[in-house]
């Protein structure tokens, strides 16, 4: 049976316990020999803080405790799960996909379960595939999950990278619903840009060959950045009939303090509508937007019946949207 909407009914999240401040950093980095400073980073990108894994602890950890944090706001069971789809580009393994080791730890079987790969676009990608398998009737009840141990890719080298992102996790229940939950979602990729964001190293005959180590040109992803996220909300609200005026609150992906504002900016939206975390999380690639979500919704701030505007941008180059109705 076909449903017209989904809607999110539970939200999770989980961050790691060790929280690392930028102090803790530049003191670190100073051991080898690399200078930073709380100053230039809070100056350059708002981040104050991020939480980063244990050794031993991996994406579907987090991923499981954001899920049941998810399943509990929702009042549901692991077992009502139908779907699971992980958004992560820091994966427990080369396969399985960490949305199949997920399934397991959450004590079900059965259902599709799978991972989606769009880096810091990934949650608003698996939302959008999501909402459509249950509006096609494939699934009535997905966990969407977004999960990152991007600890794991740093280059503790590269000051200009290594000061930026997080660990953490976040996940939603998606039911079906007679009543419009997603409204309308736009996504993008522009595989040209492969250079500007990403990790080149890739496994060969038991060795990894490459750089398994996240390389980034800061400028020429905030260029883009700032232009796709415009034109990705813009291009939302135009297929929902819907214009800036009726976005209650903006959650982009976490990554730059200066973007986000920005894009409310080009948008006309008051900086009080902008969802931020990225001063507590820094940037936790596919888990920034969950994450910023289930924070924004547990403190009160973002409430049921609300419209939201979630926008996601990353390696790839991959960009997109989803408007909602809480
Ligand atoms: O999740 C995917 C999306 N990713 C993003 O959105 C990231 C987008 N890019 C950015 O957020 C910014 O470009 C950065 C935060 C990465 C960098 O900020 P910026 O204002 O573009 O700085 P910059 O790269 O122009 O560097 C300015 C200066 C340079 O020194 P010189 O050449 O002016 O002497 C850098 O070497 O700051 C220096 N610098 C640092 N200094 C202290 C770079 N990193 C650091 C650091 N501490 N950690």
């Amino acid at each position: 049976m076909t449903t017209p909407y989904s809607r999110i009914t539970g939200t999770g999240s989980y961050l790691p316990p060790r929280r690392v401040t930028n102090d803790d950093l530049a003191k670190e980095l100073a051991t080898r020999g690399i200078e930073t400073s709380d100053q230039w980073i809070v100056e350059r990108t708002g981040i104050h803080a991020r939480h980063f894994a244990a050794p031993e602890v991996t994406s579907s950890d987090l991923g499981y405790e954001a899920a049941r944090h998810a399943l509990e706001s929702a009042g549901r069971k692991a077992s009502d799960v139908d779907l699971i789809i992980v958004a992560t580009s820091t994966p427990d393994m080369v396969f399985p996909s960490s949305a199949a080791i997920l399934q397991h730890k959450l004590g079900i079987a059965g259902c599709p379960a799978f991972d989606v790969q769009a880096v810091c676009s990934g949650f608003v990608y698996a939302l959008t595939v999501a909402d459509a398998m249950i509006r096609t009737g494939s699934a009535r009840c997905a966990l969407v999950v977004g999960a990152e141990v991007f600890s794991r890719i740093l280059d503790f080298n590269d000051r200009t990278t290594c000061v930026l992102f997080g660990d953490g996790a976040g996940a939603v229940v998606l039911e079906a619903s007679q009543e419009p939950g997603i409204l309308a979602s736009d996504l993008h990729a522009d595989g040209k840009h492969v250079g500007i964001l990403c990790v080149p190293g890739h496994v060969s005959g038991g060795n990894v060959l490459g750089t398994p180590l996240l390389h980034m040109d800061g400028q020429a992803v905030f260029k883009l950045a700032v232009r796709v996220l415009e034109e990705a909300a813009r291009a939302t609200l135009a297929k929902a009939g819907k214009t800036e005026a009726d976005i209650d609150w903006l959650i982009p992906h976490q990554a730059n303090i200066r973007i986000m504002e920005g894009t409310a900016k080009k948008l006309k939206l008051p900086r009080e509508k902008l969802i931020v975390t990225v001063n507590e999380h820094g940037n936790t690639s596919a888990a920034s937007i969950p994450l910023a979500l289930d924070e924004a919704v547990r403190s009160g701030k973002v409430k049921k019946g609300e419209t939201l505007m979630l926008e996601g941008v990353g390696g790839g180059f991959t960009w997109g949207a989803v408007l909602l109705n809480l």
